[in-house]
């Protein structure tokens, strides 16, 4: 509809007029939306796409008497991908001057699609991140398109929410360096402190940049070009320098119950770095920028030290009330995971692009209960990350000689796991497509997760009795069979 529809030039017009390129336009795989109800679902029932799926994904919803009508109207589409580059949800702005409705809309969770695991734009910008080993990281999806297009290609987008922790755990596969750029507005302000918290925790050096009032990376590098930008950005801040000068501009350092208050907070932020020595050097740099003895600050740093311990386990016990992962439940469903993870990892060691990059969407190498199997998997991930991932390199890689043997059973020969394929076929049908055969393992797999966390909430439930916590552990099997069905 955007590239070639007549009714898309408004939307070509638009495009234009914020001077995204259609070059960066395929890049992105940017779309319109038409006005009207049922341009989507014309097209889904025309290509016989199950409706109740599209529903689960947000792309369309029913009214009461059953009739679906398209969600995305009237919208430029941002597609959002996974770290592999498949398309997992949709952002969709509105542009023709509506008003009282929200600017995006974006798709909902759904079993492809988790928000606080997803980074907007890190598909395209791995590589980049990974050779300069730095990251820049924006609000919106329009900024990162902005420095895309004009070459600063290692930047992620936290689509306008303060990062996960899954979020930033997902980037320090790449780098641990982060540039940290906001809007200046204090809503911005407050998701960057929260941002450089997770950052800290997870030790990435931090630095921050803030725009002039009014910039956005989008209309700064429009208006001043890359050159400009790039100078800019080597004026970025160490974090501590950056929050003192704004809590200098809030004049918070002209009466002493707010300079306190201002000296406790930079305190806080240094009681997130583990590093012991990083954090005894920010630490001295404060008690010398305000002229206050270490030792004062060392007391304090203490009490924030207990209080982050505190909160860590409070999060620690909460995950495992929740059942979140592996609680061993019983053998059988044990047995069952291990066994499929072990094709999962036979599947690695095809040594094919797409097939590891759709395991690693789904499964990530930490996800394996089986130790031997999650050091194969991390082999596997590492090189892929390098961009090396045929089956003899990858053999090459594995330096335990019982583990090298295992993978030598099973990838010897030209055909390697293909016998297994057929076994999977329908009607005595042979079927030779690794992919497909992926997929499903992958669906079987979540399955069984979702499985095994049911059955953990519900052991928790018979033994929890009347306790409060009880109704939260109901409505996460809920959602959990919710998610169960919509995996299908
Ligand atoms: P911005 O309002 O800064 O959007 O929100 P933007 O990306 O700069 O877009 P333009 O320049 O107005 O076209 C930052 C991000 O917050 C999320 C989006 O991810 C957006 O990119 N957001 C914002 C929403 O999800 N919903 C909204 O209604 C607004
Ligand atoms: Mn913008």
């Amino acid at each position: 509809m955007l590239l070639k529809n007549d009714d898309g030039k408004v939307a070509r017009d638009y495009l234009q007029n914020r001077n995204i390129k259609s070059q960066t336009q395929k890049t992105f795989g940017l779309g319109y939306a038409p006005n009207g109800w049922d341009n989507f679902l014309n097209h889904a029932k025309e290509n016989k796409i199950d409706l109740e799926k599209a529903k689960l994904l947000g792309l369309i919803d029913s009214k009461e008497n059953g009739n679906f009508y398209d969600k995305f109207r009237g919208r430029i589409i941002y597609p959002i991908f996974s770290p592999n580059g498949r398309v997992i949800a949709f952002g969709g702005r509105v542009f023709q001057g509506e008003e009282n409705i929200a600017k995006y809309l974006n798709s909902p969770e759904s079993s492809i699609y988790l928000k606080r695991k997803s980074l907007y734009g890190l598909f395209h910008s791995k590589d980049e991140i990974r050779k300069l080993n730095k990251a820049i990281l924006v609000e919106g999806y329009m900024d990162l398109i902005a420095l895309y297009q004009n070459g600063i290609k290692n930047v992620v987008a936290s689509s306008g929410t303060s990062l996960t922790d899954d979020q930033v755990r997902l980037l320090s596969r790449y780098t641990k360096n982060i540039v940290v750029i906001f809007d200046a507005d204090t809503a911005g302000m407050k998701a960057a402190l929260r941002s450089i918290e997770i950052l800290l925790k997870q030790d990435f050096e931090v630095s921050v940049l803030s725009l002039p009032e009014g910039e956005d990376p989008d209309s700064f590098i429009n208006e001043f070009g890359k050159t400009h930008f790039e100078e800019v950005l080597k004026t970025a801040k160490n974090f501590l320098e950056f929050q003192t000068s704004q809590y200098e501009a809030e004049g918070m350092f002209e009466n002493p119950n707010t300079e306190a208050e201002a000296i406790r907070e930079l305190v806080k932020s240094a009681s997130f770095v583990n590093d012991e020595l990083k954090r005894g050097l920010l630490l001295r740099s404060i008690s010398r920028k305000f002229k206050l003895r270490e030792k004062l600050l060392e007391s304090e740093l203490q009490k924030y030290l207990n209080e982050n311990r505190k909160t860590e386990n409070r999060q620690l016990i909460r995950k495992s009330k929740t059942g979140k992962p592996t609680s061993k439940v019983n053998n059988e469903s044990d047995k069952r995971l291990v066994l499929i993870e072990k094709e999962i990892v036979q599947l690695l060691f095809e040594g094919k692009e797409e097939i590891i990059g759709n395991i690693f969407d789904t499964i990530m190498p930490e996800d394996f209960t089986n130790n031997s199997l999650k050091k194969l998997a991390q082999i596997v991930y590492d090189s892929y990350i390098e961009g090396t991932f045929n089956t003899a390199a990858l053999i090459e890689k594995i330096d335990d000689e019982k583990l090298k043997d295992f993978v030598l059973t099973f990838s010897l020969g030209d055909y390697q796991i293909s016998a297994k394929w057929d076994k999977h076929s329908n009607e005595g049908k042979v079927e030779k497509d690794p992919v497909k055969y992926t997929k499903d393992t992958l669906k079987k797999y979540q399955l069984i997760k979702i499985e095994e966390q049911i059955k953990a909430n519900t052991v928790k439930i018979q033994n929890l009795g009347d306790d409060p916590e009880v109704m939260n552990l109901m409505k996460a099997n809920d959602e959990l069979r919710k998610e169960k069905n919509s995996i299908v």
